[in-house]
């Protein structure tokens, strides 16, 4: 069972403190659990992260990278191989913040492959808009960004589906529990050996409508994982 903590665009120095109490509740909890703490926070804090959660049972990714896994003239960008060297070992790839400002699945296609070149795993994001979901193409929306996001890459051992409907990002929303179940199941079907998470809004509140959707591999939580006790919360009531 994954809990990623998807931190965007928040946090400075101080913010890493807060870890601490995620790091102690861990190590007690986690015992005989199938458990995964995968912290994913702005890149600015990835290497003192990584220094901080070095003795833990923890892992660290970023929230993205450029498609070109050497080095080259891109002011601003951060590459796969950097991200490696700084301590991470996942990396978000598609999250519809990054559709939303522009991110093609033909981009997105790239940035998979040389994440995987360089030894990342994925974590792979894929979701329909509030309009795609009216017009009841979902499955549809889904499939192509599997299919154009995939497209030859050989391997997919190191990489996990994340399904978060835009439209429920950020906005408390959450999907239906019927639709939640069939639409992970209809992206298990097409990726019969990965992983797939659910997010959007996930809180300690809906957990425990979210816990009984019993298809789901795991959680990509935003909002409540800068929140240690919520964050915490969240993992405590999936299990009690
Ligand atoms: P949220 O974000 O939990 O704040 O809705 C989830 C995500 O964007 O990964």
């Amino acid at each position: 069972m994954y809990f990623i903590a998807n931190w965007k665009m928040f946090g400075g120095l101080n913010s890493l403190n807060t870890i601490d109490k995620v790091v102690k509740f861990f190590k007690a909890f986690k015992k005989n659990r199938s458990i995964k703490i995968i912290y994913c926070p702005p890149s600015t804090l990835i290497s003192l992260m990584s220094k901080k959660l070095e003795k833990t049972n923890i892992e660290i990714g970023a929230q993205n990278c450029h498609e070109q896994e050497s080095y080259g003239a891109f002011t601003g960008s951060i590459n796969s191989k950097m991200l490696k060297n700084i301590g991470a070992n996942y990396v978000i790839i598609g999250h519809s913040e990054n559709r939303q400002s522009g991110e093609s699945n033909q981009l997105i296609n790239l940035k998979i492959k040389s994440a995987l070149k360089s030894g990342l795993k994925v974590i792979f994001c894929i979701g329909e808009t509030l309009r795609e979901k009216r017009k009841k193409i979902t499955k549809k929306i889904l499939d192509k960004q599997l299919k154009l996001g995939l497209n030859k890459v050989n391997s997919k051992k190191n990489i996990i589906i994340a399904y978060e409907p835009v439209w429920s990002i950020g906005t408390g929303l959450i999907p239906k529990s019927d639709d939640l179940y069939e639409t992970v199941n209809f992206i298990k079907k097409k990726m019969r050996k990965n992983k797939v998470l659910y997010g959007g809004s996930v809180n300690p509140k809906n957990i425990n409508d979210l816990k009984s959707i019993n298809n789901i591999d795991g959680y990509l939580i935003g909002g409540a994982s800068q929140d240690p006790k919520k964050f915490i919360d969240i993992i405590k009531k999936r299990y009690s």
